[in-house]
């Protein structure tokens, strides 16, 4: 397992192009199984967790080719319709193959995911949607197994506007007979990104961005192409170090408006930006000052970002408090915080961040994709050698990050070794 080691005290400044976002990928790789042919997503970023769903498609049959962003999936060979535990176990957004499975071949067997490091990662929005939908689903030795000769069309509310279980019933709903209308859907970009494609593959779907969707079911798709939209928790991840190092750094390959929660707390804390024809200009004041941040579904702040926040406020000149609405559990990066020096009390749902004057290095543990982000910020500004050991987790969602890093001034190194 490879660790980074990082000397901190290097202020970042300098360009970096962002990748194509992990969470939209996810979701159009899957939905490729609803037609047979050939598709090509652009700006396809190059992750472990994209490695997962290539390997968990292509023990269906799927074709893959992966070559400079460029993702080739063809499916005319799919033959299989099961995610076994192997892979859903490492990756939960393995179950977005569920609805596009049950909508194109009438049956799936996908392992429940179970929990993850921070936490239970329950699917029942995901089960009760297809359920909905007509398909018979029964859960047997941890396998989701559903069939379902044609889907139906219907009305589905969602208690949690759940991002995974809005792309999966849209999927499964593409090729239901008859109109489904979900409300409380999702309207994060990825989902967005998720329904233009399924338009431009054929399906019908009216209130694209909103939380109202209405799905005319068809009778059949076809392949298309899409440029993967920018990852918006990678752009925040480069500002919020940015804004910790004191540096200036111009983001290329993003869309601002995805990220404004974002950019606006950094304001509050006193950085500044700007958007450019060319990207997305910032630069970090002398003084970070605390700003309270609540993770909220989007276009709020993201959960995805708090980690990355509470490492910004572990270093502001004063107290604030980080709050997650959406996980209430996904703390783990704290303790490992204040490993560095942080000063933070969990309480409940939120971490109270006192700012101190400095963190010092020290041999920290990733636990999951953002807290060792968190921990990677958290060794740029530490006084001395950080050691973040597993940054597996890092590459699940990170394309190329010490490079990226590395290019923007900060003292990074990856070490290829055994267990650590
Ligand atoms: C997606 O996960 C993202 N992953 C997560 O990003 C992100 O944190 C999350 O959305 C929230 O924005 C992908 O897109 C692959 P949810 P998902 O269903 O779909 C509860 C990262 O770091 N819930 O919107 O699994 C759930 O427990 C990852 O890139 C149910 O109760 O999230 C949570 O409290 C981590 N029942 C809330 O809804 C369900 O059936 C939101 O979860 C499903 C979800």
């Amino acid at each position: 397992m490879d660790k980074f080691i990082i000397h901190g005290g290097r202020k970042l400044n300098g360009t970096v192009a962002i990748s194509g976002a992990k969470n939209a990928t996810l979701a159009l790789m899957p939905a490729a199984l609803l037609a047979s042919g050939t598709f090509k997503l652009g700006n396809t970023p190059r992750l472990r967790d994209v490695t997962t769903m290539s390997s968990l498609l292509k023990s269906m049959g799927m074709k893959i080719d992966f070559t400079n962003n460029l993702l080739t999936l063809d499916t005319r060979g799919v033959n299989k319709h099961e995610a076994p535990y192997e892979h859903v176990k490492k990756m939960r957004a393995s179950i977005y193959v569920l609805g596009p499975l049950i909508a194109r071949y009438g049956r799936a067997k996908v392992s429940l995911p179970g929990g993850c490091a921070w936490g239970p990662r329950p699917v029942n929005l995901h089960i009760d949607g297809i359920k909905k939908l007509g398909a018979n689903v029964e859960l047997e030795h941890g396998y989701i197994v559903a069939h379902a000769e044609k889907l139906t069309g219907a009305r589905i509310h969602f208690d949690i506007s759940s991002v995974g279980a809005t792309g999966n019933v849209m999927m499964a709903a593409v090729l239901a007979r008859g109109t489904t209308l979900i409300t409380n859907a999702a309207i994060e970009p990825e989902i967005t990104a998720l329904a233009e494609f399924l338009v431009k593959m054929g399906a019908k779907i009216d209130g694209i961005g909103t939380n109202r969707l209405e799905i005319e079911g068809v009778s059949d798709l076809h392949p298309s192409d899409c440029e993967t939209i920018p990852d918006r928790i990678e752009a925040g991840t480069f500002l919020v170090a940015a804004a910790m190092t004191g540096g200036s750094i111009t983001l290329t390959n993003v869309n601002p408006n995805h990220f404004s929660a974002v950019t606006a707390k950094l304001e509050d804390a006193g950085c500044k930006t700007e958007i450019l024809d060319s990207g997305f200009w910032f630069q970090a004041p002398t003084e970070l000052k605390p700003v309270d941040a609540t993770a909220v579904i989007y276009p709020g702040f993201p959960t995805d970002m708090q980690a990355q926040w509470i490492a910004l406020m572990s270093i502001a000149t004063g107290t604030s408090i980080v709050t997650d609405t959406i996980y209430t559990d996904r703390f783990k990066h704290v303790p490992e915080l204040e490993r560095l020096g942080a000063d933070i009390e969990l309480k409940k749902n939120a971490a109270v961040v006192r700012g101190v004057k400095s963190l010092t290095g020290a041999k920290v543990m990733s636990t999951d994709l953002r807290a060792s982000a968190s921990l990677i910020l958290a060794g740029l500004v530490a006084e001395g050698e950080t050691e973040v050991l597993r940054v597996y987790h890092l590459d699940r969602g990170y394309e190329a990050i010490e490079k990226k890093l590395k290019a923007l001034g900060a003292d990074i190194e990856r070490v290829a070794g055994e267990e650590f």
